[in-house]
């Protein structure tokens, strides 16, 4: 159902004392995306106009986040300075924002440092305040432990105000309907009482919360739209929301992942951000923190110990054991580590084997190629059919220019154990490399290159050595 036209804003001008952080509140990440980047992907879920973040504390940071963030939408910032509550925060809009005061739609009030709120919740709420039409609605939740939010006040069946729990009275402390500081308003006509907020309280600041109170004065519909699962509206102010926040989207993500197929075999243990995609079939073991925007095809065994960021793409039917994975693309039937590193950019294709002790960098790898112990490539192509020995490294750095170089192992090269590669070279078509050397010129198809001192021979030497009472050279 559409809603009628809607604009939002998100109030992200506090610093967060409580984080004791040098960055700003809402920049802090959950699963690698900062809380204020959680709440704008929710309301892209929704049809807002346009979203206004009213930035102040680190604004330059938080609008470098906001610069770089792609919204479907238009969003803006307003600048709070100083910050003297959340209610001279939304003033700043009406003060700032000419263009806002012709605007006679609904205004959604979102809190940058409340990230699990469902989309779903917004369009029940939105909806409830148009079917009601109410000026005010406020998204109210039951908390088994309220200590720290607002409590809702009720008298018969309307709400009168919210209490701070820095100003609540001992009986009022036992309210547990709480307010999550999300709210649907009448922009032309709750706006204005904006205006007549006081710092009459224990904080000193403009509360938001007081507009509650003077709507009902003023004789307007204030309406309460209750939250099933008050999980959705934890609030981060301290570290240990943060990680209460982690543990709830993780949960709702395994939960998620198991009713599509997957098996989980200890969600205790297993970390995956909501970004994460994962097929049928396939299994996470213990140990697992994946995070990003990452896709993993059917009948995949990732873990025990596994860790994957920055944009994975891995297909049908891949293991990955004891590694570490980021940004990176691996193909289908492909066996990883245990104990490899992919990253930035490698490309690998199906039927490859990556073992112990294998750093593949920028590397584009074909299928049917193995580089299974004790190697590092990086800034490399190898072709199909490749095998890579044991301690291979390509030498990619050139310390006099800083720049790296680029290795290619074309199709069907064979490189012998501990040997160095040094960039830019190429070794070519079905070649191979002996065992021990350091290449230096480009191999060509079909050739063998050694390059290592010859081995010489000395008849009986340790013989004589044990027998002589003084040292024999060789
Ligand atoms: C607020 C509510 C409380 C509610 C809780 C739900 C008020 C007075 N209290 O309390 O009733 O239960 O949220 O999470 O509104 N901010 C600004 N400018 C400011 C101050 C804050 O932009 O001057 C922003 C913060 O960055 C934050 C949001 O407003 O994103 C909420 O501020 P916070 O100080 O965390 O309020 P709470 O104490 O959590
Ligand atoms: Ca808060």
């Amino acid at each position: 159902m559409r809603q009628n036209q809607f604009k939002a804003v998100i109030l992200a001008a506090g610093k967060g004392t409580r984080l004791k952080s040098d960055l700003p509140k809402v920049l802090h990440p959950l699963f690698g995306k900062p809380l204020l980047v959680r709440v704008l992907d929710t309301l892209g879920l929704l049809s807002a106009e346009e979203a206004c973040v009213i930035v102040g504390h680190g604004r330059d940071q938080v609008s470098e986040t906001l610069d770089a963030y792609e919204a479907g939408y238009a969003v803006g910032t307003v600048v709070q300075e100083p910050q003297l509550g959340t209610g001279h925060a939304l003033l700043q809009v009406r003060q700032k924002r000419a263009d806002w005061q012709t605007f006679d739609g609904d205004v959604l009030i979102l809190s940058g440092d409340v990230p699990l709120l469902e989309a779903s919740t917004l369009q029940t709420m939105l909806q409830a305040h148009q079917a009601e039409k109410n000026d005010l609605t406020v998204l109210v939740a039951t908390m088994d432990n309220p200590f720290g939010y607002g409590r809702v006040l009720i008298e018969g069946q309307s709400v009168v105000r919210v209490v701070e729990q820095k100003d609540a009275t001992d009986t009022e402390k036992q309210v547990k309907t709480v307010n999550t500081g999300i709210y649907c308003l009448n922009w032309a006509k709750v706006s204005p009482l904006l205006e007549q907020l006081s710092s009459n309280n224990a904080q000193g600041e403009f509360y938001l919360t007081d507009v509650i109170a003077l709507a009902v004065q003023a004789g307007y519909r204030v309406g309460l739209s209750h939250l099933d699962d008050p999980d959705e509206v934890l609030g981060v102010n301290a570290r240990a929301d943060l990680a209460q926040c982690h543990d709830v989207l993780n949960q709702r993500t395994l939960n998620r992942l198991m009713a599509d197929g997957v098996t989980i075999l200890h969600p205790a243990s297993t970390f995956i951000g909501p970004e994460v995609k994962i097929g049928a079939d396939s299994t996470v073991l213990p140990g697992c923190y994946l995070q990003g925007d990452i896709s993993i095809g059917k009948r995949c065994t990732i873990g025990p110990h596994t860790t994957m960021s920055g944009s994975v793409e891995i297909a049908d039917d891949v293991k990955v054991m004891q590694s570490a994975v980021r940004d990176s693309r691996i193909g289908a039937f492909s066996n990883i580590g245990p104990f490899a590193q992919l990253r930035d950019g490698v490309d690998i294709s199906h039927h490859v084997n990556i073992g112990n002790f294998v750093e593949v960098k920028k590397t584009r790898i074909d299928h049917h190629t193995n580089a299974a112990h004790l190697t590092y490539l990086g800034d490399a192509e190898l072709g199909a059919d490749v095998n890579i020995g044991a301690g291979t490294i390509t030498a990619n750095y050139d310390p006099v220019r800083d720049i790296k170089e680029r290795t290619v192992i074309a199709d069907g090269a064979k490189i012998g154990s501990n040997s160095v590669l040094i960039a830019p070279v190429t070794v070519g078509e079905n070649a191979s490399v002996a065992a021990g050397s350091v290449i230096t010129k480009n191999v060509k198809p079909w050739d063998l290159a050694i390059a290592r001192g010859r081995q010489v021979d000395i008849t009986g030497w340790v013989k004589r050595a044990k027998a002589s009472t003084v040292e024999v050279k060789p």
